[in-house]
């Protein structure tokens, strides 16, 4: 049975026999795709209930066309689960470290199962020879697992090098972010290890696999650059880049501010602004704020990394007091604009900290519909996915259908994610169903001239009225 991704334009290299540790999105985004271009993966996590799941067929995520490639590389027996982990650390070639950690108590990272596993490999004669960390770990963990490889490995002699090999992965894009990424970063202290990487990467180097998101035709450009560094260099390019585009983004909303200020729309001077290859277009645009899972906590982290090491990065510290104080600018133009916010029917579009997830962990929105409803306002909201997870922590909100449910009699509506749906709306029927036909939008995603034209009173981040 042929792959989905593969044709025959596509270099396939030897085929490896690759072990996942750590069945989360990124470990199972990693060994799916591992496993559709041709690896032999097998999956191990702790978690029995979700194995089985897994091995069962349910995918147990939410990140779009990652059920169907796992399904695609089970059928062709090129993906397994287990929970034995002894039993296939020992069997394969390379082991790739995909575990989300956790935190102690006293604030630094459980790294137990890293070390379990380096005991596993250093137990093992004829074990695997490479072990990788691709879940983003504290910097400074790959010297500590090759030190432990060491030690674990005197008595049987085995010997395994230590690759870092960090992910880029966006949360609903994870599938083809890793097919089709824009570089693969390999840390290694050792030349031959970085040889053996490419040889796991050959298929995706090349540039020429089917995209099952976007059905071949991957808006992905040029083949990824392989790019080979030391180990701690490598630990260190994830949380410097989540940082940087932190900042590009900070840095936009507060030219916004200086926009409004001044009478100039923030989209045509970042536009003018990203036109110039030195510095691009993405992540600047202006609204009311960065949030996720990820992005939050990573910048806190690489700001005591750096604290540590004796490096007082006080950039961080602004990026994210400018990221802190987009609601309070945002709540206080909806107040201008609605006077007094108590008993007012406020309507709500998106909920999830961007578009294309259901995941609201430290979603802007989230923190609005909260500040809405402390005031006292009447809040209705929609979300294409996030609704459940809004539900759980604001009971009392009425979660509407679509957002013509919103509308209805609604004084004020918030566009707080950039669904492309909300863009599709029929914005005149939106304003006939409204008792006042105003709108904040928190993410410019709507052309102010259209919304003027329309009759709506229309407020966004950066832009003239
Ligand atoms: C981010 C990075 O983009 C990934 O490369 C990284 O692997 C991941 O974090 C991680 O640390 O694991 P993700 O959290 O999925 O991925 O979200 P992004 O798509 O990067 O968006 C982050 C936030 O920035 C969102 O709230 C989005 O609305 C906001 N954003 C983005 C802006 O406000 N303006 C922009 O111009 C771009």
């Amino acid at each position: 049975m042929s792959l989905p991704c593969v044709d025959g334009s596509v270099e396939k290299g030897e085929e490896l026999r690759i072990a996942i540790v750590g069945c989360g999105d990124v470990g199972l985004v990693t060994g799916a795709c591992l496993a559709v271009v041709g690896h032999h993966v097998t999956c191990v996590d702790n978690d029995g209930e979700r194995i089985c799941a897994l091995a069962e067929g349910r995918a147990c995520t939410h990140e779009p066309h990652l059920g169907e490639i796992v399904a695609a590389a089970q059928r062709t027996g090129q993906l397994e689960f287990t929970t034995d982990h002894t039993e296939i650390i020992r069997r394969v070639e390379a082991v790739f470290i995909c575990a989300e950690v956790s935190l102690l108590e006293n604030g630094e990272s459980d790294l137990s199962a890293i070390d379990s596993v380096a005991r596993v490999i250093g137990g093992a004669r004829n074990g695997p020879s490479l072990v990788i960390t691709k879940s983003t770990l504290p910097v400074g963990t790959c010297q500590k697992l090759q030190h432990a490889l060491e030690i674990y490995g005197r008595a049987t002699g085995a010997k395994c090098a230590v690759a870092c090999n960090p992910e880029f992965l966006r949360e609903g894009n994870a599938v083809c972010d890793f097919l089709h990424p824009d570089r693969i970063v390999v840390g290694v202290d050792e030349t031959s290890v970085a040889e053996k990487m490419r040889q796991i990467y050959l298929p995706i180097l090349g540039g020429k696999l089917q995209c099952p998101v976007h059905r071949g035709s991957c808006p992905a450009g040029a083949p990824p650059q392989f790019v080979v560094t030391s180990t701690i260099s490598a630990e260190l390019v994830k949380p410097a880049s989540n940082s940087f585009l932190a900042l590009k983004i900070s840095y936009a909303n507060q030219l916004a501010e200086l926009c409004e200020r001044l009478g100039a729309d923030v989209e045509e001077v970042t536009r003018a602004m990203g036109l110039d290859p030195r510095i691009g277009s993405r992540f600047l645009h202006a609204g009311i704020g960065y949030g996720g899972y990820f992005f939050p906590k990573r910048i806190e982290a690489f700001y005591l990394l750096a604290e540590r090491a004796g490096v007082h990065f006080n950039l961080l510290k602004e990026v994210e007091r400018i990221n802190r104080e987009r609601v309070d600018r945002f709540m206080e133009k909806a107040k201008q604009a609605l006077w007094v916010l108590k008993r007012k029917q406020v309507g709500v579009l998106g909920l999830s900290f961007k578009p294309h997830t259901e995941d609201t962990h430290s979603s802007p929105a989230i923190e609005i519909l909260g500040r809405l409803l402390a005031e006292g306002s009447i809040v209705r909201a929609y979300d294409p996915q996030a609704m459940d997870a809004a539900r759980a922590k604001f009971p009392t909100v009425t979660y509407c259908h679509d957002a013509y449910g919103v509308a209805s009699g609604a004084e004020a509506i918030l566009v707080l994610t950039e669904w492309p749906e909300f863009l599709l709306l029929d914005w005149g029927r939106v304003r006939e169903l409204m008792a006042r036909p105003l709108v904040c939008d928190g993410r410019n995603l709507l052309n102010p001239n259209k919304m003027m034209e329309l009759g709506f009173e229309y407020h966004s981040i950066g832009r003239p009225r």
